[in-house]
């Protein structure tokens, strides 16, 4: 359906848990964040039903996040639902892909068509670093599961951190030689009041032109990502700016956070709770919801953080 802007919202964003095996330091608070009590959280039976009420509204894509989805239990199946729910065209995943090896097959028997991956770093001490749990060694097992598995299409998102990762542009964007993955560069959005980096660490996704001169245009294929290329590449590489330049005038989507709230707006902080409604219910929530979409978020930076009034795990990027 359009909005109260004119837009046409056909994506929805799904996240079907705020726990994660990793704790990224612009992502969750050191302690892990509080589990909320189980009943608070949708069930797989209510995330269907939402899809359902969703596509019944035009939503045709949805990607299913966390948290790290592949933490759910019931991950698998849950895809396959929602894969099946009349009207949605394609099921999508974002990963940091520790869990892969056991479970790219089956996702994609599932009916997951596309996949996107978080990789910050090729260097294993800053990985464990910027993850605090984590291990490069397994997420590249889980980036090779994911290529074997035969999905359509790959990506790796990069969050683009300036002291931390701005050096290793050229390696990351080098993995587009190697694999048949894009690649793209996320500037860094302040989420949370302590995320363990200073003002220096805010740098526009233009620093990769700099840093790689090397990198022609590419058309762009309707996303929000400005497209480039190297030379013999199997992949693109994407600049995503939400701070230096936000795209809201062009969004598309709406999300759904585990705890069923839908957010019109990620760095807005109403939310419409659809928890415990049927399917008209839920239908005519997502239609208050839509309308609701601001025409656009105020500026983002350094002191002025995000206004969504949760963590990012909590909403699911
Ligand atoms: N800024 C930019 N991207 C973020 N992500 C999580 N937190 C932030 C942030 N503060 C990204 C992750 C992942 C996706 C789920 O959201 O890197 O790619
Ligand atoms: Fe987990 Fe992704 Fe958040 Fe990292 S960015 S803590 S992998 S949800």
């Amino acid at each position: 359906m359009l909005d109260a802007y004119g837009r046409k919202i056909n994506y929805l964003r799904l996240s079907v848990t705020q726990l994660c095996n990793l704790r990224c330091r612009y992502c969750m608070p050191a302690g892990g964040v509080l589990k909320k009590r189980h009943d608070e959280m949708l069930t797989q039976e209510e995330m269907i039903r939402a899809v359902k009420a969703a596509a019944s509204l035009g939503i045709t894509k949805l990607r299913i996040t966390g948290g790290e989805p592949l933490v759910k239990r019931n991950i698998v199946s849950i895809c396959r639902e929602a894969a099946n729910v009349a009207g949605i065209d394609e099921v999508c995943i974002t990963t940091n892909a520790t869990l892969m090896p056991e479970l790219a097959a089956p996702l994609r028997e599932a009916g997951v068509r596309r996949v996107n991956i978080s990789l910050d770093t090729l260097d294993e001490k800053k990985y464990a670093f910027i993850t605090r749990t984590g291990s490069l060694s397994q997420a590249l097992k889980g980036l090779e599961a994911t290529l074997d598995a035969g999905f359509e299409k790959v990506k790796i998102n990069a969050v683009l951190i300036g002291g931390f990762n701005d050096d290793e542009v050229g390696a990351l964007a080098a993995l587009t030689k190697e694999y048949p993955v894009d690649v793209r560069f996320i500037e860094l959005m302040p989420m949370l009041d302590e995320c363990g980096f200073g003002k220096d660490a805010y740098i526009p996704c233009d620093t990769v032109l700099r840093r790689i001169p090397e990198l022609r245009k590419v058309a762009s294929d309707g996303g929000v990502a400005r497209l480039y290329a190297l030379d013999g590449a199997m992949g693109n590489i994407g600049l995503i700016s939400p701070v230096s330049d936000h795209f809201c005038a062009g969004c598309n989507r709406v999300r759904l956070t585990a705890d069923g709230k839908i957010k019109p707006c990620l760095h807005s902080n109403g939310e419409y709770s659809v928890k415990g409604l049927d399917l008209a219910g839920m239908r005519e929530c997502f239609e208050r919801a839509i309308l609701a979409k601001p025409a656009a978020h105020s500026p983002l930076s350094f002191s002025r953080h995000s206004g969504a009034g949760r963590s990012m795990n909590q909403i699911g990027g």
